[in-house]
């Protein structure tokens, strides 16, 4: 049967007379039936192909090894049950208006890796049996989806590796079975959720900010990978509880409440890699059973079991490189019932600490793998983590430093009564003084919205510049940077962050 019809095709496809060589179908011996595998054609610009004479049953039409300027309508014509075509890799430079809209059989079009510019509104036509569209790494610069208007069974659309500086939400919006949408290595700046969908890829887009319907309040969405993009707030996501994998490493995120997961009760892995987290908090509990939680590559200094509750029940925690000199951990790691693996290497710790909180992950055979290979000049290595030998626990340490900064403060009478605090993003590893010479901190050409923080590390560091006194100071301003990140998450709303400062009101 096949060979009769690779026979019949090869007679074919006639060709106007401007064109330099006949065109004919010579379909390849077919890998499975009903597939016509077209190898080593040539269309340019200026060739005109008439119409088949016999159109074939085929189902499938792939091209290997050619060169398309575009896809003519003769095509479509010859083979008139066409279900897919693959024009992936074939030079193709533009569409024409209606391209696919015939036959109306299409249901997969796959022109991805080709040079096309734009997409005409009309080119999949009324589009009613269309199910997949890869328009992957082509140069679309809009995808304004009126072309997608009536694309009732689409179930998949990628559009991704384009140079997409706008991506047209709406239109998606009504499409039910859109299950996937691929827009990752663009340059979209925003994103709107559209309710069906259950899987976005938007990796490596300029994505500041993420909306959704107001109005509508089931959402579909499982899966989302915005990493590598330019969120500081997702607080939108609270609105998605079926999500089971949530990607938004390499972001600008600051803090993070655990809280905003509570409804996702399928939630399986968050990765918060990458960002600029300070501050992790959890305002409301319902314990999620995590397999993953990243939150390396961040600036933590502290985690507490209180702050972490919304993440507890997690198997593998990832915490290296960041700050950290505290993670609580109950005794016998009750505090993470679930827990297997943790990584900790890269951070702050202090010796003494770190060795205890080993201690208690080891009373569960908790995994703490570490690929620390070689520890600054001020630490050692101990249980293979890098830590400093302070001779005492870092909390012991703070305490004492405390109860002297309480004393100078008794003494020297005047308390701060500013009422604007200013915190940089960094100044939680700036905040050792910049000078032990300094004179009292009250020189009047002071920048007005400089913090009692900042007042309170310039005493201690008049007072004495020993080691232990900065570790202290550092401790402090660290701690207050932590009050001040949970405030920010409450009161976003008055935040100002447009000169790169973040402007507290209280
Ligand atoms: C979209 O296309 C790209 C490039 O061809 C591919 O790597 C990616 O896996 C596709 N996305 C989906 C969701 O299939």
């Amino acid at each position: 049967m096949w060979q009769q019809v690779a026979l019949v095709l090869s007679i074919l496809v006639t060709l106007s007379p401007a064109a330099t060589t006949p065109w004919t179908y010579n379909c390849a011996p077919p890998v499975k039936p009903g597939t016509c595998l077209l190898k080593a054609v040539k269309i340019q610009d200026k060739d005109v192909i008439q119409p088949a004479a016999t159109p074939s049953s085929d189902l499938e039409v792939c091209f290997e090894g050619s060169q398309l300027d575009y896809l003519p309508e003769a095509l479509f014509g010859k083979f008139p049950k066409l279900e897919t075509l693959g024009a992936s890799r074939v030079g193709l430079k533009k569409l024409l208006a209606g391209n696919f809209a015939k036959p109306a059989t299409l249901k997969r079009v796959d022109i991805s890796s080709n040079y096309v510019g734009a997409l005409p509104d009309s080119v999949f036509g009324t589009c009613v049996n269309l199910e997949v569209i890869n328009v992957a790494e082509n140069r679309l610069q809009l995808f304004n989806g009126v072309e997608l208007i009536g694309c009732g069974k689409l179930r998949s659309l990628n559009v991704s590796s384009n140079r997409l500086i706008y991506f047209n939400w709406d239109p998606l919006v009504d499409l039910r079975q859109l299950e996937e949408v691929d827009l990752s290595d663009n340059l979209v700046g925003e994103m709107v959720v559209p309710k069906y969908v259950k899987k976005i890829v938007a990796r490596n887009n300029h994505i500041h900010k993420l909306r959704t319907d107001r109005e509508s309040f089931i959402f579909m969405l499982e899966q989302l990978d915005v990493s590598r993009n330019r969120l500081g707030n997702v607080d939108t996501l609270a609105r998605f509880a079926k999500m089971t994998h949530i990607d938004l490493s390499y972001n600008r995120l600051l803090s993070l409440d655990f809280g905003l997961f509570r409804h996702m009760r399928g939630l399986r892995e968050l990765n918060l890699a990458h960002n600029n987290i300070f501050a992790v908090t959890t305002s409301a509990l319902k314990p999620l059973t995590l397999e993953l939680v990243d939150l390396s590559n961040n600036e933590l200094t502290r985690l507490s079991a209180v702050d972490s509750a919304g993440i507890s029940s997690v198997e593998r925690l990832l915490l290296n490189n960041n700050y950290l000199v505290s993670l609580e951990v109950t005794k016998g790691a009750t505090n993470f019932p679930r827990i297997r693996s943790v990584t900790l290497d890269g951070n702050d710790w202090a010796c003494r600490d770190i060795e205890s909180t080993i201690a208690e992950l080891k009373t569960k055979k908790v995994a703490v793998p570490s690929s620390e290979a070689k520890c600054s000049p001020n630490q050692i290595i101990r249980e293979g983590l890098c830590c400093r030998d302070l001779g005492s626990s870092f909390e012991e340490l703070v305490l004492l430093k405390a109860e002297k900064l309480a004393e100078i403060q008794q003494s020297s009478a005047t308390p701060s009564t500013s009422t604007i605090k200013s915190v940089t993003q960094k100044a939680a590893t700036v905040a050792t003084p910049q000078s032990t010479t300094t004179n009292r901190p009250t020189k009047p050409d002071l920048d007005p919205t400089t913090s009692a923080l900042k007042q309170a590390e310039a005493q201690i560091a008049t007072l004495t510049s020993e080691k232990a006194t900065l570790q202290a100071t550092l401790a402090k301003a660290q701690n207050d940077i932590k009050a001040l990140g949970e405030k920010l998450a409450r009161c976003k709303s008055t935040v100002n962050q447009r000169t790169g400062q973040t402007v507290l009101i209280d």
